[in-house]
């Protein structure tokens, strides 16, 4: 088979590089390990920034997250048994951000990929990347056919590394042209969806004595909490009442007698962890997403930055296309790493003020509660929160 642009993988990052490439009329072939129910099976953050919802309306896919997503204009700060609202749309000027799961944004663009007839190889094993540092990249996978394994080859002028943090382009690359930095955080965080109605209308982050919670939703209808856990607790431990009462413990008192509890539909833990490999482009092979970078939760900024470099690499690749110009390939790494550094930053530091560190007693609590405390007076300090929360301005200057 031969094709343009072939994509490592099928979750947001690679789906909506998919459609935007197909709107510029460049041929494209997804090929994904899992299935599709798998990859719709995961349950991830669900706060957009606008130049998210903007890439996504861009990609002909936003129709039900207008219809269905919730726009906020604000969100809370719980600490010291007091909620604190940062009024996200009168610091930045009238912005907000768009809640709608990125589970929905996936199922959106895997419609919208079937709709149009597009290709995309699920359950593909043993994909492996080849001679991305010469002009005719090649990537191979396998399928199961009716007589046992098949063998397939994709010829392709470029390969997209949409693969997660634990795909197959990060590690093809030659571990001397790859630096990476890292850093683990001493928790976790235990997750759990369900059918019953958001304690609030806003999200809300809460520091608190027994650490970090957090507020979220889905719908009107469906909530996401979470609570810090220590990082060797498994999550059959954590019955759904156990759940409930630590996050309970956790909020302020109306919060705690509005909270409406109700089964789990879903309920996992996952590490903390900031991550960057630099540089994002290695000849022909560029990384986008988590295979290049990750987050830890605290700002969900995970998809955003996925979108972020989703938005640099179409617009290297149209340009390479139609204006026969190399320059926004050329440039590709050093954009994405800008905005990449500072979302890391961001969650680092949004992840640090709101969490108990086993480590930080004393001065770092003194800090942390400084830090707060000024938050809430200081209109510069919960400005640029504020900027930060509904996401930085995407930036084509050159580097
Ligand atoms: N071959 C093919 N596909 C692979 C391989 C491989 N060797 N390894 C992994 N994949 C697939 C995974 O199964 C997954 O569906 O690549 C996809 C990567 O998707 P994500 O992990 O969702 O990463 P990305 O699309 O960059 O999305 C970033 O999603 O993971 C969250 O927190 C993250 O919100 C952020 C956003
Ligand atoms: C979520 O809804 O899952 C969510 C929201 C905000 C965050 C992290 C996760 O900061």
């Amino acid at each position: 088979m031969r094709t343009q642009v072939a994509i490592i993988g099928a979750g947001p990052s690679g789906l909506l590089l998919g459609q935007l490439l197909h709107k510029a009329g460049i041929d494209a072939v997804v090929i994904e390990r899992q299935s599709a129910d798998y990859v719709l099976g995961r349950i991830r953050a669900g706060v957009l920034e606008q130049v998210c919802v903007d890439m996504l309306d861009e990609a002909g896919v936003g129709t039900r997250m207008h219809k269905e997503g919730l726009v906020h204009g604000g969100f809370e700060m719980l600490f010291q048994g007091r909620r604190h609202r940062i009024d996200m749309h009168a610091l930045t000027g009238g912005k907000s951000v768009m809640v709608y799961g990125q589970t929905e944004v996936t199922h959106d663009l895997m419609d919208a990929r079937s709709a149009a007839g597009l290709t995309t190889i699920y359950s593909a094993s043993n994909v492996s990347v080849h001679d991305f540092d010469g002009p005719r990249p090649r990537v191979l996978y396998q399928t199961e056919g009716p007589d046992g394994p098949q063998q397939h080859a994709i010829d392709c002028d470029f390969i997209a590394g949409c693969d997660g943090f634990h795909g197959v382009c990060r590690a093809s690359v030659p571990q001397d042209a790859l630096t990476t930095y890292e850093k683990v955080y001493p928790f976790g965080w235990l997750g759990i969806l369900a059918d019953v109605p958001p304690v609030s209308h806003e999200l809300i982050y809460a520091n608190t004595e027994r650490g970090f919670a957090l507020c979220s939703m889905r719908s009107e209808t469906r909530s996401r909490y979470y609570v810090q856990c220590e990082l060797t607790d498994r999550v059959e431990q954590w019955s759904d009442d156990a759940f409930w009462d630590e996050l309970r413990a956790r909020l302020d008192p109306q919060a705690r007698e509005q909270l409406v509890t109700g089964p789990s539909i879903e309920k996992s833990i996952a590490p903390l962890r900031s991550f960057v490999a630099e540089p994002m482009r290695f000849g022909r092979l560029f990384l986008a997403g988590d295979a290049a970078h990750i987050v830890p939760p605290t700002g969900a900024k995970g998809l955003n930055l996925a979108a972020s470099d989703v938005k640099y690499l179409s617009s290297a690749l149209i340009e390479h296309y139609r204006e026969k110009s190399d320059a926004g390939i050329d440039h590709y790494s050093d954009r994405c790493l800008r905005r990449v550094w500072k979302a890391e930053r961001f969650s680092w530091w949004f992840t640090s003020l709101m969490h108990r560190f086993p480590d930080t007693a004393g001065f770092g609590q003194k800090v942390q509660e400084a830090e707060l405390d000024y938050l809430i007076h200081s209109e510069s300090a919960a400005r640029s929160l504020a900027e930060n929360y509904v996401g930085l301005p995407l930036d084509f200057a050159e580097p």
